[in-house]
């Protein structure tokens, strides 16, 4: 039947059609506003931004590049206000720097990206009439950088595998990097995930050790001199001289944003690989439960339980607890299997005869405080070389998984699987229930049931809820929905939920030809699987870091104008702020013109 009416509530919008436009395009009715951009300052005494003459003493006061995930938290007793931590993937210095030489980059231009990596925390506040605007200044907020210190901590911290001749102990690092996507604890903490951490390391190639060089390869660590050439201004990005530092990151960090003093915490239970996000939810007796993608081709789902359970008491020794919660629990890797023939499964998307990509799984433990469950490793090995230990545990191979997050509503887990052309390839995994589709360019979204819906449970059921693409493609699935009706989607990558309960996805890399887009979607209901298209970005750009309030949506518009060959001097973007000024990468806010609730 075809599900008359209107769109779910959350969802009431005219959607945006695909396009190529070099500008933020909303649904009629609806205004955006950039609300901070690279450079901006952000901490008292920071300088304006001059794209001229940036110098790593500036950007350490001003929001970073790259903007990726967005925490937005209460901020109590400041009417109005709320308090954002926004990611800093990586940097792109051509698109930075004027007249940037990538054979001899200066100091001046490597620590400049040093300080625009990292983390911003930023307090904004809400004018009459809607529009966010930031409060450069406020004392709340905080730079994080490529170079702050950052504590190791929980059961691999101060092992050998971690420890440099920089840092004998092993328990302090200098910087985070490659902050993708994140979580928000209901302890009030913001998690950030190091992804694609391999790109600031040299010279993997020349590490004498073959059994080192072979665990730096399973990480993407290989060759010789790094892109950005760090290593010729810091040793310690040089693994023939630090073989370890690499090991130091690949972690998620966590930040207590309400205090400016306290130490970021890279949290080993939780195990290193390349984290895109980390999404939390407790069980009944108050213990975290963080749902975790690696975001590789074939590489794995992971799962950590803590052992205490949150304390609410709010009193000092209860924050203290809760600041230990990530240090001690289970970390799991996921075996998904299906449930139909696997001679039904072609690799050309078509249905098994069942009707639906579905089936179980199982949540295979991996290590324990310092109990390994993997024959051949100590746990510590396990925590620091993650990816290795699900190889041995007999993981399944996805196609990239990015975004994982539990519905606040059902608790039921969706799984943003972005793509894999490798998918079926000679000499690569073939295609399976739940990657069925062999040269996977436009990715799916899986949504995993634990059993008894407790969230601890080591085994699941599991749907394909979308096969994304061109809704003309026989290969797309959206739940069930009548395919004429839908935004067409490609490469889900980030993942939230509105007041509502309906999913949103923002996408990375759209192949169907058109710019990336943020889209929300029914989980439940006769609309379920309506995939509605809310906003595109200027040319090159991601959607990252998607917050989907009642009255507001926030994205981070990542690397705008980045197409192959364009630079500062020579751009294809004019956005944010027009012709001939910089393109920046910034945060957009979108709200409805009539101020009032965004899809109702
Ligand atoms: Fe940084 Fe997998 O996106
Ligand atoms: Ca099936
Ligand atoms: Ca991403
Ligand atoms: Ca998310």
């Amino acid at each position: 039947g075809q599900p008359g009416g209107r769109p779910a509530r959350g969802l009431r919008f005219e959607p945006v059609r695909p396009n190529t436009e070099d500008a933020v395009v909303v649904p009629e009715g609806y205004a955006q506003e950039v609300l901070i951009r690279w450079g901006d300052p952000v901490l008292a005494g920071a300088p304006a931004f001059d794209p001229e003459r940036q110098t790593a003493r500036a950007q350490a006061g001003q929001f970073g590049y790259n903007c990726d995930y967005i925490a937005s938290l209460e901020l109590p007793g400041e009417r109005d206000r709320r308090l954002l931590v926004v990611n800093h993937e990586y940097t792109t210095e051509v698109m930075m720097f004027p007249g940037y030489d990538a054979d001899r980059p200066t100091r001046e231009q490597v620590e400049v990206a040093w300080a625009a990596h990292g983390l911003t925390v930023l307090v904004t506040e809400e004018q009459r009439g809607g529009r966010l605007t930031a409060l450069s200044r406020h004392r709340l907020n905080r730079r994080i950088t490529g170079t702050t210190p950052v504590e190791l901590t929980g059961p691999a911290a101060g092992g050998e595998l971690l420890r440099t001749s920089a840092d004998p102990e092993g328990r302090t690092v200098l910087g985070t990097l490659n902050n993708c996507g994140g979580g928000t604890t209901p302890w009030g903490t913001v998690l950030s995930g190091e992804e694609n951490f391999n790109q600031y390391f040299a010279n993997a190639a020349r590490v004498d050790d073959p059994a080192t060089r072979k665990r730096l390869a399973r990480y993407g660590l290989t060759g010789e001199a790094s892109e950005r050439k760090w290593e010729r201004f810091d040793e310690r990005f040089d693994l023939a001289k630090e073989p370890n530092e690499a090991n130091r990151f690949g972690w998620v960090v966590e930040i207590d944003p309400y205090d400016p003093e306290s130490t970021p915490r890279k949290r080993t239970a939780l195990g290193r690989f390349k984290h895109e996000a980390a999404e939390p939810r407790l069980t009944r007796d108050g213990r975290a439960v963080l749902y975790m993608g690696d975001d590789e081709r074939f590489d794995y789902l992971y799962k950590f339980v803590s052992k205490e359970a949150m304390r609410r008491g709010g009193r000092p020794a209860d924050r203290e607890h809760n600041g230990r919660l990530l240090d001690e629990g289970t970390l799991y890797v996921a075996r998904v299997t299906g449930d139909s023939p696997a001679d039904q499964i072609t690799g050309d998307g078509a249905l098994p005869e069942d009707g639906e990509f579905d089936g179980s799984g199982q949540w295979l433990p991996l290590a324990s405080g310092d109990r390994s469950y993997v024959e051949g490793m100590t746990a510590e090995e396990v925590y620091v070389f993650t990816r290795i230990a699900a190889d041995r545990a007999g993981a399944t191979k996805m196609d990239r998984p990015e975004d994982v997050e539990p519905s606040p509503r059902t608790g039921r887990v969706y799984v943003a699987l972005t793509n894999n052309t490798d998918r079926g390839a000679k000499e690569k995994a073939p295609v399976d229930e739940a990657n069925p589709r062999r040269g996977n360019k436009h990715g799916q979204v899986l949504e995993l049931v634990e059993r008894h819906d407790d969230p601890a449970a080591t085994r699941f059921g599991w749907r394909l809820f979308l096969v994304c693409g061109d809704p003309e493609d026989p290969s797309t699935y959206f739940a069930g929905f009548p395919k004429e009706r839908v935004s067409p989607i490609s490469c889900p990558d980030n993942i939230a939920f509105d007041p509502y309960g309906n999913l949103w996805l923002a996408t990375d890399g759209n192949e169907l030809g058109s710019n990336d887009g943020l889209f929300g979607v029914a989980v439940r209901g006769r609309r379920e699987g309506e995939v509605r298209q809310f906003l595109t970005v200027p040319t090159g750009g991601e959607v990252c870091g998607p917050v989907v309030r009642e009255r507001q949506v926030l994205v981070a518009v990542q690397h705008p104008g980045e197409v192959d060959g364009a630079s500062a001097d020579d751009p294809v973007s004019s956005w944010p702020d027009g012709p001939g000024k910089a393109v920046r990468p910034a945060v957009v806010t979108v709200r409805a013109e009539d101020g009032g609730r965004i899809g109702a």
